[in-house]
């Protein structure tokens, strides 16, 4: 049984107070959230925000690390600093991080299995262009992408993962996936777990989908069968998040 997670992604959004405003508000309205609730928020909102976080249901991640436990890699955060934090999740792998920091598959798996060394749980992200979408080759492109990131990963640590599908053409677009295009590539990462380790290790690994996730779509997103949430940008700032960690 997959518990259903509600991540939000903060992107470059909120200050330090802000942050711990907006997680002391959110926390009455969410406090019997169906689904596991959490933010992903930028390094320097994550101490306010768990302050604020603390003795709720609501659990504060990162949206980043880099690969060494610690040294001169100005202006990155390791592995250390988000375990003595008290972070669980990290994204790695965010498409903006791929088109705007030149991050690649191979310093995608980098992450992952430095993160998985660490303790910490990845929400590795994937997903394809419109261009190619066009190109008929979203499957192609999504397993490529999967398969690398998760080199060398166990399939003990597979299970307790998160892969997240975001299609970059429906990412702060307004334009979402049709929940079969969202489904249909869910279906297909999971049957590429199966492929890559075992039917019980696709069964557990959480796949979420996202871009564009409101509170109006998230129910028929994640009714699907091999969807298991979603990574949410834009609503994950607004009220409207509870009814995404509700859905
Ligand atoms: P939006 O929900 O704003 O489309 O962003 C999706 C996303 O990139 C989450 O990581």
């Amino acid at each position: 049984m997959r518990k259903r997670l509600a991540a939000g992604n903060w992107k470059m959004n909120m200050t330090p107070s802000q942050a711990k405003a907006f997680v002391a508000e959110m926390a009455e309205s969410m406090k019997d959230a169906k689904n596991e609730v959490l933010f992903c928020v930028p390094a320097i909102d994550i101490l306010p925000a768990m302050e604020a976080a603390a003795g709720t249901n609501i659990q504060i991640g990162a949206e980043n690390l880099y690969f060494e436990e610690k040294g001169a890699y100005t202006g990155e955060i390791s592995p250390l600093m988000l375990m003595d934090a008290g972070v669980k999740y990290v994204i790695i792998g965010h498409s903006e991080r791929r088109e705007y920091f030149a991050e690649t598959d191979d310093t995608v798996n980098k992450k992952v299995l430095c993160a998985l060394a660490h303790g910490l749980t990845p929400i590795m992200c994937c997903g394809e262009s419109l261009k190619l979408r066009e190109q008929g080759v979203t499957m192609d492109w999504v397993r490529m992408q999967v398969k690398i990131g998760m080199q060398g990963v166990t399939a003990e640590q597979a299970k307790g993962m998160v892969i997240a599908y975001e299609p970059i053409w429906a990412i702060g677009t307004g334009v979402v996936a049709t929940t079969e295009q969202a489904e249909e590539v869910c279906k297909g990462i999971r049957e590429l777990i199966a492929e890559l380790y075992d039917a019980e290790t696709a069964d557990a690994i959480r796949i979420l989908y996202g871009g564009s996730v409101n509170g109006k779509n998230c129910a028929e997103l994640f009714a699907q069968e091999n969807i298991d949430g979603g990574l949410v940008g834009g609503a994950s700032l607004k009220p409207e998040f509870v009814q995404i960690a509700n859905a």
